[in-house]
């Protein structure tokens, strides 16, 4: 969370002016850091969390151990229904997702939670 913290100020967010941050830690035990990254064409923006991801792929890293997500709102800042489906694909149960305010609230929930039924690799199996 520190980390996420850390690096959200780096988040390109002059459209929402909502500057998100997030940290993952892989099973290798490396810390891959991303930030929201927005876009003049509104729809071209990537979240914090897809920025982390693809740090860990790029990296070599493909599970994730945990992740933490950081904003400046009233409550933890949760991750979006398509970034939750994301995290899925590199996440086994269990995995715990920190979200977390600037103010040091923070709500832990395991993915599995966040994303309930998420699609996955083996629904496509014998189709
Ligand atoms: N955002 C993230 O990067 N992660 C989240 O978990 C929630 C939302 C970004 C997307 C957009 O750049 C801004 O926050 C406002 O939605």
């Amino acid at each position: 969370m520190d980390l996420a913290k850390e690096v959200r100020v780096n988040a390109h967010a002059p459209y929402s002016g909502f500057k998100v941050g997030a940290a993952l830690r892989s099973t290798s035990g490396r810390v891959h850091l991303g930030v929201n990254v927005e876009n003049a064409a509104y729809p071209e923006g990537t979240c914090a969390e897809a920025g982390a991801i693809a740090a860990m792929i790029a990296a070599g890293d493909t599970e994730i151990a945990e992740i933490a997500v950081a904003g400046d709102a009233p409550e933890p800042v949760t991750p979006c229904g398509g970034c939750r489906q994301k995290i899925a694909e590199f996440a086994p149960k269990g995995v715990r997702v920190t979200m977390g305010t600037m103010t040091g609230e923070e709500l832990v929930v395991p993915i599995e939670e966040l994303i309930p039924w998420a699609f996955a690799k083996a629904q496509m199996e014998g189709g």
